[in-house]
């Protein structure tokens, strides 16, 4: 039976229906164990956040904003450190006002970060050189290293997560609140390796010219403009991991129903989105705005039962479908779903992810992505969009602040040579700082070629 609106709904009604991509933990008494741990952990987020988050989204859904979500594949406990930290939320400050600049639009700007621990994998397992072990899932369930014990699922290891989760978060928001993310000192989000990139000059006229606006307007305005010195910075992860997430779930005092207080803006990932699914029936049953990942095996049919299921009431600002199609296959997939959405007249933020469409192998054995398909993907969906008079609200990205070489091309024009110098992710290619920053000033291109 497929997961309906109106069938009673618990944290815990997911555990009726097929739940893919979930580990098998050998000790049930230690699951249980962290998981009552877990669910008498305080919160990581507010019910109110999350509703002001909605708010939003409700906004971007109507034109008024525009949703940046970006950071790791999977945040790895090592990482939790606070230059990884602050340099991926530099990076992510840089972006969002080359946004808000070239777009003259609000931001919405959203992590992948505090809880992005657990993967989906495409196999169940791994061979190398004759030895089979289960897959690795992200440090929130097993360990990378290529031995039995490593990869055996630890629940203990949630608890780690959940501490993690909050360490980042607290670091982030005491960044925030202390004025790191202040317009009168963009200085504070330099990183220091980036004196030449190829963009840092196009970068350094725009805060020149946001610095001369910001005194323009206190000299007027008599003193400081209110509010200019803080933004909003909300996080999301792929909720995968259902044990978990059913102990974050709860219910607040003075609101109705239910919240994932472990993230603002959880999303279904392309693997888990069936609809008679236990992702399915879990995402329901929660306040927070929401996201699915779309990929290109999804009909228009199916897409408008996953609008039934996850939002029967047409709310403004709760769902979200990221697609990501590839640069190959956006022209011929999304077109459909965006007519079937439109005709239907649901209310859907559309958001875009050029990355894990454009995940390819190369002859050195490096998983990398080529910034030309992560650009052409992202430019077809604003041409798409426009084609079909929907709108595109966001995009969706896997970045980092660390100098990394993981994905070909960009302005440095990097090449499968350049890959083994500073390759360091364990899961996907990530777009490093200046591969990053292009891609913000690209969106702002093409979407001024659009208007215009
Ligand atoms: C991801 O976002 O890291 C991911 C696995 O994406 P998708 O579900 O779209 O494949
Ligand atoms: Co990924």
């Amino acid at each position: 039976m497929p997961a309906s609106a109106d069938a009673a709904w618990a944290p815990d009604s997911w555990r009726s229906r097929p739940a893919l991509q979930l580990p098998h933990y050998p000790d049930a008494e230690a699951l249980a164990s962290a998981q009552d741990e877990l669910r008498n952990l305080p919160p990581l987020v507010t019910s109110w956040e999350i509703l002001a988050l909605k708010r939003q989204l409700a906004e971007a859904q109507a034109g008024e904003r525009f949703v940046l979500q970006g950071g790791d594949c999977a945040e790895s406990f090592a990482e939790c450190n606070s230059s990884v930290i602050s340099n991926r939320l530099k990076v992510l400050l840089q972006m969002s006002l080359v946004l808000v600049h070239g777009l003259k639009l609000p931001v919405v700007r959203v992590g992948r970060f505090a809880g992005q621990y657990a993967k989906p994998r495409s196999a169940d397992t791994e061979t190398i050189d004759g030895v089979t072990l289960p897959c690795y899932r992200g440090d929130m369930v097993n360990a990378p290293a290529f031995t039995e014990a490593a990869r055996i699922p630890d629940p203990r290891r949630m608890v780690r997560a959940h501490a993690r989760s909050a360490m980042t978060m607290n670091f982030v928001r005491a960044l925030i609140d202390g004025g790191f993310a202040d317009l009168h000192h963009p200085e504070y989000w330099d990183l220091a390796w980036v004196g030449h990139a190829p963009l840092a000059h196009e970068y350094q006229r725009m805060v020149g010219a946001i610095g001369d606006a910001v005194r323009f307007m206190e000299t007027l305005a008599g003193g400081q403009v209110h509010n200019i010195n803080r933004v909003d910075f909300y996080t999301s992860h792929e909720a995968l991991l259902l044990p978990y997430e059913e102990t974050q779930t709860r219910q607040v005092p003075r609101q109705h129903g239910w919240f994932n207080l472990s993230t603002h803006y959880p999303w279904i990932g392309m693997r888990t989105a069936a609809l008679e699914g236990a992702h399915l029936e879990y995402f329901r049953g929660i306040r927070n705005p929401i996201a699915v990942k779309v990929g290109p095996s999804v009909a228009p049919d199916q897409l408008l039962r996953l609008i039934d299921v996850l939002n029967p009431d047409d709310e403004p600002g709760r769902l979200a479908f990221i697609h990501r199609m590839s640069a190959g296959s956006i022209a011929s997939k999304l077109p459909p779903l965006l007519d079937a959405v439109k005709r239907d007249g649901r209310r859907i933020l559309w958001i875009c992810d050029p990355m894990h469409g454009n995940t390819e192998s190369t002859s050195n054995g490096y998983k990398t992505r080529r910034f030309d398909n992560i650009r052409s993907e992202l430019e077809q969906a604003f041409d798409l969009h426009a084609a079909a008079g929907t709108r595109l609200g966001g995009v969706h990205l896997e970045l980092t602040g660390e100098n990394v070489t993981e994905c070909l091309g960009g302005a440095r024009e990097l090449t499968e040579l350049d890959l083994k110098r500073a390759y360091r992710t364990t899961v996907d290619p990530r777009l490093n700082y200046e591969q990053a920053l292009e891609i913000a000033m690209l969106i702002v291109r093409k979407r001024g070629q659009i208007a215009g």
